[in-house]
């Protein structure tokens, strides 16, 4: 659906195709019992692995496919159309840990944790916000302090996706000023984690409305101990690396959020055939075909602006405003669409034998993670003034 209005290459429909395929094998038909029993699917993670789709944006040389943003954004949509808890853990690895290490690692972190992760051998995961600092990330308070060799790192940090894996890459961001000269945002650094370092334990995990085949975890850290070379890039930069990267996490919850819209219309367009009432079928009112159009309207704009915004990317532009602009209207276009789907569905949308009162649950976090649609308005506003 909308495939016309953007200009794919052949490489790109070739990833779409095959993203919405192992999408329709190995994710839909199980992604209702997994949301029922809050089941993480490891070997979701091994399969995504060996087709390259936790590689996507990584170069060759770290076995990565070498892609554009756009091919990951449509593959990302395609999994999310099946399952956006898949979608999350996905977009996760590939957007923020990966990217990180990537753009700010040094040669021996990026071979040492890239190749697996590209291979799917290892996860990545994003760990900036805490129970107290999600919107005002910069007032985290896990605390960094040098010991020799090592850094040694205290506190708890809050919402992390895809935490309960064992083979996991962390990117931490940590405070390495001293607690009486704080530096702000400067005082914040970036630290690669795994759990097998001493002092590294997995804290609550959340029961959540949606999303819930992903599980998402508090970490906590009692003196953590994490080899100084295990620092990424300079002292100090970790909340700009934090940053920057976000920019690019939302492209990948705008293609999330358009996934689960997609699928939601799909499903109400297919159920305004087959319903009838009144002695015809219900996609013969105009009150349908209305709500069917803004949610097809709506989808179409998320998703042209997100893919000219993948575009403005490639070509180096820098994007902090755009991708808040995509995050922003694509989670709200979910969430309208999902809701406009339970409601032509009726009494049916409000129960578990459809798929759309998942979507509804789904699409509100796209909403609230990787910066609320408050936030993204912040930065929309600031950049006027750029
Ligand atoms: N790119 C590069 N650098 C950036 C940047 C960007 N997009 N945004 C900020 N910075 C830099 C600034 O330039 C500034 O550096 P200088 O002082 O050298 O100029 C520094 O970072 C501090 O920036 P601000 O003064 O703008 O910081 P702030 O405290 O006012 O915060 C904010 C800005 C936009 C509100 C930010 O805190 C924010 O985005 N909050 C939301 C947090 C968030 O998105 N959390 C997501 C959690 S992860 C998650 O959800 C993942 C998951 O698992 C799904």
């Amino acid at each position: 659906m909308f495939d016309a209005l953007l200009p794919l290459t052949e490489t790109q429909r070739e990833i779409q195709r095959l993203a919405r395929d192992f999408a329709r094998e190995h994710i839909a038909p199980f992604a209702a019992e997994w949301d029922r029993d809050q089941h993480f699917e490891p070997s979701l993670v091994g399969k995504m692995g060996e087709l390259g789709f936790l590689g996507m944006l990584l170069p060759e040389t770290y076995d990565g496919l070498g892609l554009d943003a756009s091919s990951y954004l449509l593959a990302l949509e395609e999994i999310a159309a099946a399952d956006a808890s898949a979608a999350v853990m996905m977009s996760v690895h590939n957007s923020l840990p990966t990217q990180m290490l990537l753009n700010w690692g040094s040669d021996a972190q990026k071979e040492r944790y890239l190749k697996p992760m590209a291979r799917g051998e290892m996860l990545g995961a994003f760990a900036l916000s805490e129970p107290d600092a999600g919107s005002d990330a910069a007032g985290l308070r896990c605390q960094a302090v040098r010991d020799g060799d090592h850094w040694v790192l205290n506190g708890t940090k809050a919402w992390i996706t895809s935490g309960t894996y064992d083979k996991l890459v962390v990117l931490v961001m940590a405070r390495t000023d001293s607690p009486d000269a704080r530096r702000g945002s400067k005082g914040i650094s970036a630290f690669v984690v795994t759990p097998d370092m001493p002092g590294f334990g997995v804290g609550k995990k959340e029961n959540k409305l949606g999303l819930r085949a992903s599980p998402t975890v508090q970490l906590v850290f009692d003196n953590l101990r994490v080899p100084a070379e295990n620092l990424l890039g300079q002292e100090g930069q970790g909340f700009a690396y934090a940053m920057q990267s976000l920019d690019h996490g939302r492209l990948g919850i705008a293609a999330q959020s358009i996934g689960i819209g997609r699928a939601a219309l799909e499903a109400a367009r297919d159920y305004a055939d087959q319903r009838r009432q009144f002695g015809q079928p219900i996609r013969s009112f105009q009150a349908i075909q209305f709500k069917l159009a803004d949610m097809a309207t709506r989808l179409a704009a998320a998703r042209a602006t997100l893919h000219a915004t993948a575009a403005a990317k490639e070509r180096g532009e820098r994007v902090t405003q755009y991708s808040s602009i995509c995050k922003l209207f694509a989670s709200e276009t979910a969430m309208f669409v999902a809701d406009e789907a339970v409601q032509i569905f009726g009494g049916y949308g409000y129960v578990k034998e459809y798929p759309v009162e998942k979507y509804l649950r789904d699409a509100k976090v796209t909403e609230i993670y990787e910066g609320t649609s408050e936030i993204q308005r912040v930065v929309i506003a600031r950049e006027l003034y750029v």
